[in-house]
């Protein structure tokens, strides 16, 4: 059983909190979403008023092992001291002398925030000796770092390895809490919506959710391969050829089992994926062989509406349409504000869902909005993650 910060000592101790700070920044490095920081605010502040010396931890973007000044954590660093009234020192690094003599010279209740843990290459290779100097730094290690969790890296398994006390903070404790009310015992009917680009990256997802679900509705590029599978043509979409038969075994295992499959009945064409082209409504058996498809049509809006307006439960991950392209977003909007105008328990996964819902004005009418993309997408898998087993590990060796 996994323990959180609530549950552990760490006054006036050296305390270790992973977080996920990657956030987006436009090209003058200003954060143009804050969302991931704020997530961890209560336990940032959990372990100040509680007398850590704490150190934060977090990765920004893939620098691959390289010190690139436009990966700096610096401006995530400014931008949290803003946010908890408070001056977070920014280490040089996030290992070596210095580092641990910022570390050392903490009091409780003051933060440093370290360097991009990426800015080495043992973080994303899980080094031993890189996560042995990662974890000299403290006395205690706490994960709140839901969205690289799937990740076996140093700093989310490695530490924990060489921590004898280890916790999940309260961000993690929230991502936990939703996805199993959702997952584990979903009121229903229970209905999944899944969009995106590619089959392949939510193979996993599909299938494990199948069994779990009453109806699921497909969206997004993903859905031309069904289509095409299912005999329609498709002009200039994107597909992947190589899953049309795996996209038919999954249609014929939602018919055997009852499961409500639902795919869209009419789509946005248009002669290229760029803003200002020229775009129209179709049948999905009338997709010119020269233009692609773009989103979903209102027919296929009012058909999802109403699967959504008999759902008690909703899991939604994936635009239905290129909805960072506008017009082509109205689909994805459209799902959203039916999404958002439910009261059924309705979880968002992270990245450009989450984005999505934003842009619709519905952040507040959904019941959660995961900050992890690639994490919520393993769960939704059914697979456990490499940062939860790591945490279950080092409770059941005593902490
Ligand atoms: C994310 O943004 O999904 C996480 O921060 C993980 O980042 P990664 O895909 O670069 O590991």
């Amino acid at each position: 059983m996994i323990k959180f910060i609530d549950e552990l000592d760490f006054d006036d101790k050296r305390l270790f909190l992973r977080v996920d700070f990657n956030v987006p920044l436009d090209e003058k490095l200003e954060i143009t979403d804050d969302n991931r920081i704020r997530a961890a605010l209560p336990t940032v502040r959990y372990a100040m008023e509680n007398g850590a010396r704490l150190v934060v931890a977090s990765h920004l973007g893939r620098p691959k092992g390289e010190k690139r000044p436009e990966f700096s954590l610096a401006p995530v660093a400014e931008r949290l001291g803003l946010l908890l009234d408070k001056k977070v020192l920014m280490a040089p690094d996030c290992i070596g002398p210095d580092v641990e003599k910022m570390v050392n010279s903490l009091e409780p209740g003051q933060v440093l925030m370290l360097e991009n843990l990426r800015f080495h290459k043992e973080e994303t290779q899980n080094d031993p000796q890189f996560a042995s100097s990662l974890a000299s730094l403290c006395d205690v290690y706490v994960n709140d770092a839901f969205a690289v969790s799937h990740r076996a890296h140093a700093s989310v398994v490695g530490v924990p390895e060489r921590v004898s006390v280890c916790g999940a903070g309260f961000l993690m404790k929230n991502e936990i809490t939703y996805f199993e009310k959702a997952m584990k015992d979903p009121e229903r009917p229970f209905l999944a919506i899944l969009g995106g680009a590619k089959v392949s990256s939510k193979l996993g997802a599909i299938e494990n959710i199948l069994s779990k679900v009453d109806s699921l509705l497909i969206g997004g590029a993903m859905a031309n391969t069904f289509l095409l599978a299912s005999g329609y043509s498709v002009g200039r979409s994107m597909v992947e050829k190589d899953l049309v038969e795996t996209a038919k075994e999954i249609m014929d295992r939602a018919k055997q089992s009852g499961t409500g499959f639902f795919l869209p009945v009419d789509v946005v064409v248009a002669e290229e994926l760029g803003p200002g082209v020229s775009f129209k409504a179709v049948s999905v058996d009338q997709v010119p062989d020269d233009m692609m498809i773009v989103d979903i049509g209102p027919g296929t809006v009012d058909l999802f509406r109403d699967e959504i307006k008999k759902a008690k439960t909703i899991v939604w991950n994936g635009p239905v349409g290129a909805f960072e392209i506008e017009p082509f977003d109205k689909g994805t909007v459209e799902i959203a504000r039916a999404v958002g105008s439910s009261p059924a328990l309705s979880i968002i996964g992270g990245g450009d869902t989450g984005a999505a819902v934003k842009k619709a004005g519905e952040s507040d009418n959904v019941s959660y909005i995961s900050t992890g993309g690639g994490a919520f997408l393993t769960l939704l898998e059914g697979k456990e993650l490499p940062g939860f087993k790591a945490l279950e590990r080092c409770a059941s060796q005593g902490s």
